[in-house]
Parts: C-alpha cells; sequence; structure tokens
C-alpha cells in the first residue's frame, strides 16, 4: 500500500521536541547510531550531529530537489501551522507558549534541515517504509515520528506490521525502536497500536507503552518502545501499562 507524497505533510519538527516524544537522555545518544524514519523536515539530524549523535534521515520527500523540498518544507509549515492556529484549543500550548512560538520554531527547524541537507546530502536517504533498503541490523536506535498511527486512516494494519518489522530489521539485537505518537489526526487511539503490539510480541520484542513528557497534540502522551531480542524493555521512564 503506498499513497502520494501530497497526502502527507513534510513537518519539520526540533531537535528539543524529539529529546521529549522520545524520553531521549542526551548524554547516553552521543555516539549511537540513529535511524529517524520518517525524518520529513525534522532538524533531528542537524542538530544531532553537534551532540555528536551519528543520524540518518529517512523519507521518500528526500528524492525531490534539495532546492525544491526546502521550498516545500517551508510550504507544509506554513499549512500545519495555520491549521493549529485554526484549532486552538485541539493543543496543549504549556510547551510552545504560543503559536507565533510554534511557527517560528517550526520555520528555523526546517531552515536547519534544509542547510543540513545541502552539506550531507549522504545521511539523507529518499526511501520508504515498508522497504527501506538499509542494512540489516545497521542501527543502535530507531525513532519513528508521526507517520505510523498518525496516518491510520490512509496506512492500513498490513502497512504498520511490514513498516514496524522492517525498521527492527535495521535495528541491532537488543537495540530500540521508538514510535510516537500513539494516536491518530483525530486524537483517537487506534486499534492499529495493539495489532502491531500483538505482531512484533509474536516475534519475540518486547514491548510497553511509556509516558513522555512532550505535549502538544492532546491525548499523544506516551510512546511505543520496542527493544529487539530481549524480554523487558527498559532505557526511558518505566512503563505506565502493556500497550495489549
Ligand atoms: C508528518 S511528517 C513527520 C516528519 C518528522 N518525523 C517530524 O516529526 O517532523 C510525515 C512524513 O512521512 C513521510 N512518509 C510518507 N510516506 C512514507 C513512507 N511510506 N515511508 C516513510 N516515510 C513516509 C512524508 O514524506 C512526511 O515527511
Amino acid at each position: 500500500m503506498s499513497t502520494p507524497l501530497t497526502d502527507y505533510l513534510v513537518t519539520a519538527r526540533t531537535f528539543e521536541e524529539y529529546l521529549e516524544m522520545f524520553a531521549l537522555d542526551l548524554p547516553t545518544l552521543a555516539g549511537q547510531r540513529v535511524l529517524d524514519c520518517p525524518g520529513g523536515a525534522a532538524s533531528f539530524a542537524a542538530d544531532g550531529r553537534r551532540h555528536g549523535v551519528r543520524v540518518t534521515a529517512l523519507d521518500p520527500a528526500y528524492a525531490l530537489a534539495p532546492g525544491d523540498l526546502a521550498v516545500r518544507a517551508l510550504d507544509d509549515v506554513r499549512t500545519g501551522a495555520d491549521h493549529v492556529a485554526g484549532s486552538l484549543e485541539a493543543y496543549d500550548w504549556s510547551s510552545f507558549g504560543s503559536p507565533e512560538a510554534h511557527r517560528a520554531a517550526r520555520t528555523a527547524a526546517a531552515g536547519r534541515f534544509a542547510l543540513d541537507l545541502r552539506r550531507r546530502p549522504g545521511d539523507y536517504v529518499a526511501g520508504s517504509l515498508p522497504d527501506t533498503g538499509l542494512p540489516a541490523e545497521s542501527f543502535d536506535l530507531v525513532l519513528s515520528s508521526h507517520l505510523l498511527f498518525t496516518y491510520a486512516d490512509r496506512l492500513d494494519a498490513a502497512f504498520h506490521r511490514a513498516a514496524v518489522r522492517e525498521l527492527l530489521r535495521v535495528l541491532r539485537p537488543g537495540g530500540e525502536l521508538r514510535v510516537f505518537p500513539l494516536v491518530d489526526l483525530r486524537a483517537h487511539r487506534p486499534d492499529l497500536v495493539d495489532e502491531v503490539v500483538a505482531d512484533v510480541r509474536s516475534s519475540g520484542t518486547a514491548a510497553a507503552e511509556a509516558p513522555v513528557r512532550y505535549r502538544f497534540q492532546r491525548g499523544a502522551d506516551s510512546m511505543l518502545l520496542l527493544r529487539k531480542g530481549v524480554s523487558a524493555p527498559s532505557g526511558c521512564a518505566g512503563p505506565r501499562h502493556a500497550a495489549s
């Protein structure tokens, strides 16, 4: 199942948003090989490198020419920010403070992304789930923000199962896959979360839902934490409850 690129916003979340969405501990990230999939126009790879994190970002949008992608990223910041400004009550403003601050932070992140894309094109891989083409067991940590579960209205259960299996395939044994958020665009938790958890558990991956400090879309306050090849996940705030 594949859908056109125009079906998705190529969003530009900030490095700080990633730290909070995924309950990451910055000092322990240094030196790790991290896959950001989908990377979109987020500044995680660009800013992560300054902290010694070895980030590869993967997204179908990276097939666009860098100049076109920079324009697209800024357009999508505007579209996203206009949407948010028109539905203020659907968001928790305790972190950004205001719609203007949100727009400014995302615009700055898109700018850092565009600059980094030109400087280090090799860190940005044009590819798509569920077949990334990346080598097996090549990452210590895989992060997936705002594709799985978010777009439950257009990506079905088979896609979700295949995508998560693929992200686990590129992870080294003992490494973690973290997915955020666990709600869709209408802030409903789709049944897909439990379906994915049941699927990975059947192949020996440990799964737990863990609370995170990140607050923006209402209802999006936890991540799915999958650890490959061990029986109990750890390494972030303790699991709140099993997801199935
Ligand atoms: C909402 S953005 C999230 C970007 C980034 N993670 C963030 O949080 O800002 C969703 C991204 O998913 C990408 N995408 C769409 N289909 C995909 C697929 N099959 N595999 C990987 N990425 C995909 C889109 O190009 C878009 O950049």
